[in-house]
Protein backbone atom coordinates (compact mmCIF):
# COMPACT_ATOMS: atom_id res chain seq x y z
CA UNK A 1 0.00 0.00 0.00
CA UNK A 2 1.36 3.68 -0.81
CA UNK A 3 2.45 5.77 1.43
CA UNK A 4 3.43 9.60 1.80
CA UNK A 5 6.53 10.92 3.30
CA UNK A 6 7.55 14.56 4.54
CA UNK A 7 9.63 16.23 5.86
CA UNK A 8 8.36 19.04 7.73
CA UNK A 9 9.38 22.64 8.57
CA UNK A 10 9.85 23.75 4.53
CA UNK A 11 8.92 27.00 3.60
CA UNK A 12 6.64 27.02 0.46
CA UNK A 13 6.93 29.78 -2.61
CA UNK A 14 5.91 29.97 -5.97
CA UNK A 15 2.63 29.29 -8.40
CA UNK A 16 -0.16 26.71 -7.89
CA UNK A 17 -2.47 26.30 -10.39
CA UNK A 18 -6.13 25.10 -8.86
CA UNK A 19 -7.41 22.33 -10.69
CA UNK A 20 -11.31 21.44 -12.05
CA UNK A 21 -13.39 20.99 -9.45
CA UNK A 22 -14.56 16.74 -8.75
CA UNK A 23 -18.24 18.13 -7.19
CA UNK A 24 -18.68 20.10 -10.21
CA UNK A 25 -17.25 17.06 -12.57
CA UNK A 26 -19.71 14.64 -11.02
CA UNK A 27 -23.17 15.79 -11.57
CA UNK A 28 -22.30 17.13 -14.60
CA UNK A 29 -20.71 13.98 -16.00
CA UNK A 30 -24.29 12.49 -14.24
CA UNK A 31 -26.50 14.87 -16.33
CA UNK A 32 -24.64 14.15 -20.00
CA UNK A 33 -26.34 11.07 -19.51
CA UNK A 34 -29.27 13.10 -21.29
CA UNK A 35 -27.42 14.23 -23.66
CA UNK A 36 -27.89 12.66 -27.12
CA UNK A 37 -25.11 14.87 -28.84
CA UNK A 38 -22.15 15.14 -28.13
CA UNK A 39 -20.72 16.38 -24.41
CA UNK A 40 -16.67 17.97 -24.42
CA UNK A 41 -15.83 19.11 -20.88
CA UNK A 42 -12.83 21.13 -20.32
CA UNK A 43 -10.38 21.63 -16.61
CA UNK A 44 -11.28 18.16 -15.97
CA UNK A 45 -9.55 16.97 -12.72
CA UNK A 46 -7.57 13.78 -13.23
CA UNK A 47 -8.92 12.03 -9.62
CA UNK A 48 -9.91 8.84 -8.69
CA UNK A 49 -13.75 9.97 -8.59
CA UNK A 50 -13.73 11.22 -11.56
CA UNK A 51 -12.53 8.21 -13.60
CA UNK A 52 -14.91 5.58 -11.44
CA UNK A 53 -17.81 8.10 -12.55
CA UNK A 54 -16.09 7.76 -16.70
CA UNK A 55 -15.91 4.18 -16.01
CA UNK A 56 -19.63 4.24 -14.57
CA UNK A 57 -20.75 6.23 -17.60
CA UNK A 58 -18.68 3.42 -20.09
CA UNK A 59 -20.86 0.24 -17.99
CA UNK A 60 -24.21 2.55 -19.17
CA UNK A 61 -23.11 2.44 -22.75
CA UNK A 62 -21.46 6.30 -23.17
CA UNK A 63 -18.72 6.40 -25.18
CA UNK A 64 -15.84 8.49 -23.44
CA UNK A 65 -13.14 9.88 -24.83
CA UNK A 66 -10.33 10.99 -22.29
CA UNK A 67 -7.80 13.28 -23.32
CA UNK A 68 -5.55 13.29 -19.86
CA UNK A 69 -2.69 15.72 -21.51
CA UNK A 70 -5.16 18.43 -22.31
CA UNK A 71 -7.42 17.46 -19.24
CA UNK A 72 -10.65 16.97 -21.68
CA UNK A 73 -13.47 14.79 -21.76
CA UNK A 74 -15.56 14.08 -24.99
CA UNK A 75 -18.77 11.97 -24.19
CA UNK A 76 -20.87 10.74 -26.91
CA UNK A 77 -23.73 7.94 -27.56
CA UNK A 78 -23.24 6.43 -30.87
CA UNK A 79 -23.74 2.79 -31.63
CA UNK A 80 -24.34 1.82 -28.15
CA UNK A 81 -26.71 0.04 -26.36
CA UNK A 82 -27.54 1.79 -22.95
CA UNK A 83 -28.10 -0.49 -20.10
CA UNK A 84 -29.51 1.55 -17.25
CA UNK A 85 -27.52 0.02 -13.97
CA UNK A 86 -25.05 1.31 -12.04
CA UNK A 87 -23.53 -2.34 -9.89
CA UNK A 88 -22.08 -2.18 -6.69
CA UNK A 89 -18.62 -2.80 -8.40
CA UNK A 90 -18.34 0.31 -9.76
CA UNK A 91 -19.95 2.15 -7.57
CA UNK A 92 -18.84 1.16 -3.71
CA UNK A 93 -16.26 3.32 -3.42
CA UNK A 94 -17.70 6.87 -4.53
CA UNK A 95 -21.47 8.07 -3.36
CA UNK A 96 -21.70 10.02 -6.15
CA UNK A 97 -22.45 7.23 -8.16
CA UNK A 98 -26.05 7.88 -7.18
CA UNK A 99 -26.22 10.83 -9.55
CA UNK A 100 -26.82 8.70 -12.20
CA UNK A 101 -30.57 7.75 -11.13
CA UNK A 102 -31.98 11.05 -11.98
CA UNK A 103 -30.80 11.04 -15.45
CA UNK A 104 -31.44 6.99 -15.83
CA UNK A 105 -35.15 7.81 -14.89
CA UNK A 106 -36.18 10.30 -16.48
CA UNK A 107 -34.41 9.29 -20.10
CA UNK A 108 -35.19 5.97 -20.36
CA UNK A 109 -37.87 5.19 -17.86
CA UNK A 110 -35.65 3.23 -15.37
CA UNK A 111 -33.17 2.54 -13.64
CA UNK A 112 -31.16 -0.02 -10.89
CA UNK A 113 -28.43 1.95 -9.51
CA UNK A 114 -26.51 0.15 -6.34
CA UNK A 115 -26.94 2.07 -2.69
CA UNK A 116 -23.82 3.95 -1.82
CA UNK A 117 -21.77 1.82 0.83
CA UNK A 118 -20.95 3.00 4.19
CA UNK A 119 -18.62 6.12 4.55
CA UNK A 120 -16.63 6.98 7.60
CA UNK A 121 -18.17 10.36 7.72
CA UNK A 122 -21.29 9.32 8.55
CA UNK A 123 -24.15 7.69 7.52
CA UNK A 124 -25.24 9.44 4.76
CA UNK A 125 -28.57 8.16 3.21
CA UNK A 126 -30.07 9.11 0.03
CA UNK A 127 -33.99 9.44 1.51
CA UNK A 128 -34.12 13.03 -0.16
CA UNK A 129 -32.81 11.61 -3.61
CA UNK A 130 -35.51 9.16 -3.03
CA UNK A 131 -37.92 11.61 -1.94
CA UNK A 132 -37.70 13.66 -4.61
CA UNK A 133 -37.48 11.47 -7.66
CA UNK A 134 -40.78 9.92 -6.11
CA UNK A 135 -42.53 13.18 -5.95
CA UNK A 136 -41.93 13.42 -9.94
CA UNK A 137 -43.22 10.06 -10.08
CA UNK A 138 -40.76 7.44 -10.12
CA UNK A 139 -42.04 4.44 -7.95
CA UNK A 140 -39.15 3.10 -6.32
CA UNK A 141 -38.47 -0.31 -4.27
CA UNK A 142 -34.99 -1.23 -2.37
CA UNK A 143 -34.04 -4.57 -3.00
CA UNK A 144 -30.67 -6.77 -2.46
CA UNK A 145 -28.78 -3.31 -1.61
CA UNK A 146 -30.06 -1.97 -4.95
CA UNK A 147 -32.27 1.04 -5.65
CA UNK A 148 -34.94 0.23 -8.09
CA UNK A 149 -36.73 2.61 -10.14
CA UNK A 150 -39.21 2.99 -12.51
CA UNK A 151 -41.65 5.48 -14.28
CA UNK A 152 -43.73 4.14 -17.73
CA UNK A 153 -45.36 7.40 -18.47
CA UNK A 154 -41.84 9.14 -17.80
CA UNK A 155 -41.67 11.80 -15.21
CA UNK A 156 -44.44 14.76 -14.19
CA UNK A 157 -43.07 18.17 -13.18
CA UNK A 158 -44.10 19.40 -9.71
CA UNK A 159 -43.18 21.11 -6.78
CA UNK A 160 -40.85 19.50 -3.86
CA UNK A 161 -39.88 21.57 -0.97
CA UNK A 162 -36.73 19.40 0.25
CA UNK A 163 -37.67 19.00 4.28
CA UNK A 164 -33.07 19.88 4.81
CA UNK A 165 -30.68 21.08 2.67
CA UNK A 166 -28.85 18.03 0.49
CA UNK A 167 -26.01 19.25 -2.61
CA UNK A 168 -26.33 15.45 -4.17
CA UNK A 169 -30.38 15.29 -3.61
CA UNK A 170 -30.79 18.93 -5.52
CA UNK A 171 -28.48 17.66 -7.96
CA UNK A 172 -30.31 14.44 -8.49
CA UNK A 173 -34.05 16.49 -8.64
CA UNK A 174 -32.48 19.12 -11.06
CA UNK A 175 -31.25 16.92 -13.77
CA UNK A 176 -34.30 14.44 -13.19
CA UNK A 177 -36.95 17.39 -13.29
CA UNK A 178 -35.31 18.93 -16.51
CA UNK A 179 -36.54 15.81 -18.46
CA UNK A 180 -39.77 15.90 -16.72
CA UNK A 181 -43.08 16.86 -18.34
CA UNK A 182 -44.13 20.49 -17.33
CA UNK A 183 -42.69 22.94 -14.84
CA UNK A 184 -41.05 21.58 -11.45
CA UNK A 185 -40.30 24.07 -8.70
CA UNK A 186 -37.39 23.50 -5.69
CA UNK A 187 -37.35 24.69 -2.45
CA UNK A 188 -35.06 24.63 -0.02
CA UNK A 189 -32.40 23.78 -2.36
CA UNK A 190 -28.30 23.55 -2.06
CA UNK A 191 -26.77 26.52 -4.03
CA UNK A 192 -23.46 25.12 -3.65
CA UNK A 193 -21.10 27.20 -7.18
CA UNK A 194 -21.01 23.67 -8.64
CA UNK A 195 -25.20 22.95 -8.63
CA UNK A 196 -24.69 27.10 -10.72
CA UNK A 197 -21.64 25.03 -12.83
CA UNK A 198 -24.53 21.92 -13.69
CA UNK A 199 -27.39 24.68 -14.26
CA UNK A 200 -25.04 26.48 -16.78
CA UNK A 201 -23.88 22.49 -18.36
CA UNK A 202 -27.83 22.19 -18.60
CA UNK A 203 -28.65 25.23 -20.01
CA UNK A 204 -26.17 24.71 -22.32
CA UNK A 205 -27.83 21.57 -23.49
CA UNK A 206 -31.08 22.79 -24.24
CA UNK A 207 -33.23 23.25 -20.64
CA UNK A 208 -34.95 25.79 -19.56
CA UNK A 209 -33.88 26.05 -15.80
CA UNK A 210 -33.78 29.67 -13.45
CA UNK A 211 -32.77 30.33 -10.10
CA UNK A 212 -34.54 32.01 -7.82
CA UNK A 213 -33.92 34.18 -4.51
CA UNK A 214 -34.89 31.99 -1.74
CA UNK A 215 -33.18 28.69 -2.50
CA UNK A 216 -35.61 28.10 -5.17
CA UNK A 217 -35.05 26.33 -8.35
CA UNK A 218 -37.98 26.15 -11.25
CA UNK A 219 -37.64 24.19 -14.18
CA UNK A 220 -39.05 23.73 -17.29
CA UNK A 221 -39.22 20.55 -18.08
CA UNK A 222 -38.69 18.53 -21.48
CA UNK A 223 -35.82 19.73 -23.90
CA UNK A 224 -34.30 18.68 -27.25
CA UNK A 225 -30.30 18.43 -26.09
CA UNK A 226 -27.81 19.93 -28.05
CA UNK A 227 -24.13 19.95 -28.53
CA UNK A 228 -22.32 21.09 -25.55
CA UNK A 229 -18.85 22.29 -24.72
CA UNK A 230 -18.08 23.16 -21.34
CA UNK A 231 -15.44 23.89 -18.80
CA UNK A 232 -15.77 23.19 -15.10
CA UNK A 233 -15.22 25.97 -12.50
CA UNK A 234 -12.12 25.89 -10.41
CA UNK A 235 -12.05 23.46 -7.05
CA UNK A 236 -12.55 25.84 -4.30
CA UNK A 237 -12.12 23.12 -1.83
CA UNK A 238 -8.79 22.66 -3.06
CA UNK A 239 -7.87 26.01 -3.50
CA UNK A 240 -8.82 26.20 0.06
CA UNK A 241 -6.63 23.52 0.94
CA UNK A 242 -3.87 25.32 -0.71
CA UNK A 243 -4.66 28.46 0.89
CA UNK A 244 -4.52 27.18 4.39
CA UNK A 245 -0.87 25.11 3.46
CA UNK A 246 0.39 28.87 2.39
CA UNK A 247 -0.73 30.60 5.60
CA UNK A 248 0.85 28.04 7.49
CA UNK A 249 4.46 27.31 5.65
CA UNK A 250 4.14 30.29 2.48
CA UNK A 251 6.72 32.87 2.04
CA UNK A 252 4.76 33.47 -1.23
CA UNK A 253 2.22 31.67 -2.83
CA UNK A 254 0.03 32.78 -5.74
CA UNK A 255 -2.77 30.71 -7.40
CA UNK A 256 -3.77 30.40 -10.30
CA UNK A 257 -7.26 29.44 -12.22
CA UNK A 258 -9.44 30.96 -9.45
CA UNK A 259 -12.34 33.05 -9.19
CA UNK A 260 -11.84 34.56 -5.73
CA UNK A 261 -15.29 35.91 -5.09
CA UNK A 262 -16.73 32.23 -4.97
CA UNK A 263 -14.85 31.64 -1.80
CA UNK A 264 -15.49 35.14 -0.08
CA UNK A 265 -16.58 33.12 3.30
CA UNK A 266 -12.93 31.48 3.22
CA UNK A 267 -10.95 34.46 2.60
CA UNK A 268 -13.08 36.17 5.31
CA UNK A 269 -12.18 33.37 7.83
CA UNK A 270 -8.61 33.57 6.76
CA UNK A 271 -8.20 37.09 6.64
CA UNK A 272 -9.69 37.42 10.61
CA UNK A 273 -7.25 35.25 11.42
CA UNK A 274 -4.37 37.14 10.86
CA UNK A 275 -3.20 35.41 6.98
CA UNK A 276 -2.28 38.24 4.33
CA UNK A 277 -4.19 37.24 1.77
CA UNK A 278 -4.70 39.36 -1.06
CA UNK A 279 -7.52 38.46 -4.52
CA UNK A 280 -6.91 40.05 -7.91
CA UNK A 281 -9.30 38.81 -10.52
CA UNK A 282 -8.74 35.67 -11.11
CA UNK A 283 -5.90 35.38 -8.87
CA UNK A 284 -4.69 35.23 -5.56
CA UNK A 285 -1.78 35.37 -3.70
CA UNK A 286 -0.85 34.83 0.11
CA UNK A 287 2.47 36.18 2.07
CA UNK A 288 4.13 34.68 4.88
CA UNK A 289 1.55 35.27 7.65
CA UNK A 290 3.57 35.46 11.21
CA UNK A 291 0.44 35.66 13.91
CA UNK A 292 -2.11 33.72 13.34
CA UNK A 293 -5.39 34.37 15.29
CA UNK A 294 -7.59 31.79 16.88
CA UNK A 295 -11.47 31.68 15.38
CA UNK A 296 -14.58 30.87 15.86
CA UNK A 297 -16.57 28.43 12.46
CA UNK A 298 -19.59 26.89 11.87
CA UNK A 299 -19.97 24.39 8.66
CA UNK A 300 -22.54 25.35 6.83
CA UNK A 301 -24.44 24.74 3.50
CA UNK A 302 -22.56 27.51 0.68
CA UNK A 303 -21.83 30.60 1.51
CA UNK A 304 -21.53 29.21 5.02
CA UNK A 305 -18.02 27.71 5.77
CA UNK A 306 -17.84 24.34 3.97
CA UNK A 307 -17.42 21.22 6.24
CA UNK A 308 -14.88 19.57 3.14
CA UNK A 309 -12.38 22.72 4.63
CA UNK A 310 -13.27 22.06 8.41
CA UNK A 311 -10.36 19.52 8.98
CA UNK A 312 -7.65 21.49 6.79
CA UNK A 313 -8.94 24.74 9.04
CA UNK A 314 -8.24 22.62 12.20
CA UNK A 315 -4.25 22.55 11.49
CA UNK A 316 -4.26 26.09 10.83
CA UNK A 317 -6.51 26.79 14.52
CA UNK A 318 -2.87 24.77 16.38
CA UNK A 319 -1.11 27.27 14.97
CA UNK A 320 -3.10 30.32 16.57
CA UNK A 321 -2.99 31.95 19.88
CA UNK A 322 -5.66 30.72 22.23
CA UNK A 323 -9.27 28.22 21.99
CA UNK A 324 -10.60 28.55 18.66
CA UNK A 325 -13.31 26.39 17.54
CA UNK A 326 -15.85 24.59 15.09
CA UNK A 327 -19.09 23.25 15.01
CA UNK A 328 -19.47 20.65 12.57
CA UNK A 329 -23.67 21.17 11.42
CA UNK A 330 -22.99 18.72 8.31
CA UNK A 331 -22.03 15.19 9.33
CA UNK A 332 -22.05 13.59 12.34
CA UNK A 333 -19.04 12.06 12.17
CA UNK A 334 -16.36 13.92 10.63
CA UNK A 335 -13.36 14.37 13.75
CA UNK A 336 -11.87 11.25 12.26
CA UNK A 337 -9.07 13.13 11.77
CA UNK A 338 -8.61 14.45 15.91
CA UNK A 339 -6.72 11.39 17.22
CA UNK A 340 -4.32 11.89 14.75
CA UNK A 341 -3.88 15.12 15.03
CA UNK A 342 -3.24 14.76 18.67
CA UNK A 343 -0.74 12.10 18.23
CA UNK A 344 1.18 14.82 16.52
CA UNK A 345 0.65 17.02 19.43
CA UNK A 346 -2.34 19.13 18.40
CA UNK A 347 -4.22 19.90 21.81
CA UNK A 348 -8.04 19.37 20.64
CA UNK A 349 -10.31 18.39 22.29
CA UNK A 350 -14.14 17.42 21.52
CA UNK A 351 -17.86 17.26 22.39
CA UNK A 352 -20.44 16.46 20.18
CA UNK A 353 -19.93 17.75 16.80
CA UNK A 354 -17.83 21.06 18.62
CA UNK A 355 -14.23 21.02 18.34
CA UNK A 356 -12.08 22.72 20.71
CA UNK A 357 -8.56 23.48 19.66
CA UNK A 358 -5.65 24.98 21.91
CA UNK A 359 -2.86 26.69 20.45
CA UNK A 360 -0.27 27.64 19.40
CA UNK A 361 1.44 24.07 19.57
CA UNK A 362 4.12 22.37 17.96
CA UNK A 363 3.52 19.60 16.08
CA UNK A 364 6.00 16.49 15.62
CA UNK A 365 6.03 14.07 13.06
CA UNK A 366 4.69 10.67 13.56
CA UNK A 367 3.08 7.64 11.46
CA UNK A 368 -0.31 8.46 10.83
CA UNK A 369 -3.75 6.94 9.20
CA UNK A 370 -5.64 8.84 6.48
CA UNK A 371 -9.86 7.78 6.90
CA UNK A 372 -11.26 9.88 4.21
CA UNK A 373 -10.47 12.19 1.89
CA UNK A 374 -10.33 15.67 3.37
CA UNK A 375 -9.28 14.23 6.86
CA UNK A 376 -5.73 12.73 4.71
CA UNK A 377 -4.66 16.04 3.54
CA UNK A 378 -5.42 17.56 6.84
CA UNK A 379 -2.37 15.11 7.75
CA UNK A 380 -0.50 16.70 5.12
CA UNK A 381 -1.04 20.32 6.18
CA UNK A 382 -0.10 18.97 9.33
CA UNK A 383 2.99 16.94 8.20
CA UNK A 384 4.21 20.52 6.47
CA UNK A 385 4.45 22.05 9.58
CA UNK A 386 5.36 19.02 12.19
CA UNK A 387 9.31 19.25 13.04
CA UNK A 388 10.67 15.61 11.58
CA UNK A 389 9.28 13.25 9.44
CA UNK A 390 5.56 12.15 8.88
CA UNK A 391 4.82 9.21 7.20
CA UNK A 392 0.87 9.54 5.66
CA UNK A 393 -0.62 5.90 5.48
CA UNK A 394 -3.82 4.83 3.32
CA UNK A 395 -3.41 7.79 0.82
CA UNK A 396 -5.93 5.96 -1.77
CA UNK A 397 -8.37 8.42 -0.19
CA UNK A 398 -6.28 11.59 -1.20
CA UNK A 399 -5.76 10.07 -4.95
CA UNK A 400 -10.01 10.28 -5.11
CA UNK A 401 -9.79 14.28 -5.05
CA UNK A 402 -6.33 15.88 -5.20
CA UNK A 403 -5.27 16.30 -8.97
CA UNK A 404 -0.99 16.09 -8.28
CA UNK A 405 -0.90 16.56 -4.77
CA UNK A 406 2.65 16.28 -4.44
CA UNK A 407 3.68 17.45 -7.99
CA UNK A 408 1.90 21.20 -6.66
CA UNK A 409 3.48 20.89 -3.19
CA UNK A 410 7.14 20.03 -4.34
CA UNK A 411 7.26 22.99 -6.80
CA UNK A 412 6.69 25.11 -3.99
CA UNK A 413 9.47 23.58 -2.15
CA UNK A 414 8.23 21.00 -0.09
CA UNK A 415 9.85 17.94 1.12
CA UNK A 416 6.98 14.74 0.11
CA UNK A 417 7.41 12.20 -1.64
CA UNK A 418 5.20 9.13 -2.43
CA UNK A 419 6.41 5.19 -1.16
C1 LIG B 1 -21.60 16.80 -1.33
C2 LIG B 1 -20.14 16.82 -1.67
C3 LIG B 1 -19.30 16.62 -0.41
C4 LIG B 1 -19.68 17.63 0.65
C5 LIG B 1 -21.20 17.64 0.87
C6 LIG B 1 -21.64 18.75 1.81
C7 LIG B 1 -20.08 15.97 -3.93
C8 LIG B 1 -19.73 14.85 -4.83
N1 LIG B 1 -19.87 15.75 -2.62
O1 LIG B 1 -21.89 15.51 -0.81
O2 LIG B 1 -17.92 16.76 -0.76
O3 LIG B 1 -19.04 17.33 1.86
O4 LIG B 1 -21.89 17.81 -0.36
O5 LIG B 1 -21.25 19.99 1.33
O6 LIG B 1 -20.50 17.03 -4.35
N2 LIG B 1 -28.51 13.66 3.70
C9 LIG B 1 -29.63 12.95 4.09
N3 LIG B 1 -30.36 12.32 3.12
C10 LIG B 1 -30.02 12.38 1.80
C11 LIG B 1 -28.89 13.11 1.42
C12 LIG B 1 -28.14 13.75 2.39
O7 LIG B 1 -29.96 12.89 5.28
O8 LIG B 1 -30.73 11.78 0.98
C13 LIG B 1 -27.70 14.34 4.73
C14 LIG B 1 -26.27 13.82 4.78
O9 LIG B 1 -26.16 12.68 5.58
C15 LIG B 1 -25.54 15.01 5.35
C16 LIG B 1 -26.31 16.21 4.78
O10 LIG B 1 -27.57 15.70 4.38
O11 LIG B 1 -25.66 15.02 6.74
C17 LIG B 1 -25.64 16.87 3.59
O12 LIG B 1 -25.30 15.91 2.61
P1 LIG B 1 -25.28 16.26 1.07
O13 LIG B 1 -25.36 17.75 0.92
O14 LIG B 1 -26.30 15.45 0.38
O15 LIG B 1 -23.83 15.78 0.66
P2 LIG B 1 -23.41 15.01 -0.66
O16 LIG B 1 -24.20 15.49 -1.81
O17 LIG B 1 -23.35 13.57 -0.39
Amino acid sequence: MQKLLIKGKKVLSGTISISGSKNATLPILAASILNDKKTTLKNIPLVKDVFTMIELLSFIGLKTKLHKGKNILEISKKNKKIITVAPYRIVKTMRAGVLVLGPLIAKYKKAKVSLPGGCAIGTRPVDLHLFALKKLGAKILIKEGYIYASAKDGLVGCKIKFPSISVGATENAIIAASQAKGKTILYNCALEPEIENLIVFLKKMGCKISIKKGRKIIINGTFKTSQVSQKIMFDRIELGTYLIAAALMGKKISFSNVIPKIINTEIKVLKSMGVKIKSQNKKIIVYKSLDIKSAKIKTKPYPGFPTDLQAQIMVLMSKAKGYSSIEENIFENRFMHVPELKRMGAKISTKNNIAQILGPTKLSGAEVMATDLRASVCLVLAGLIADNRTVINRIYHLDRGYENLEKKLKTCGAKITRI
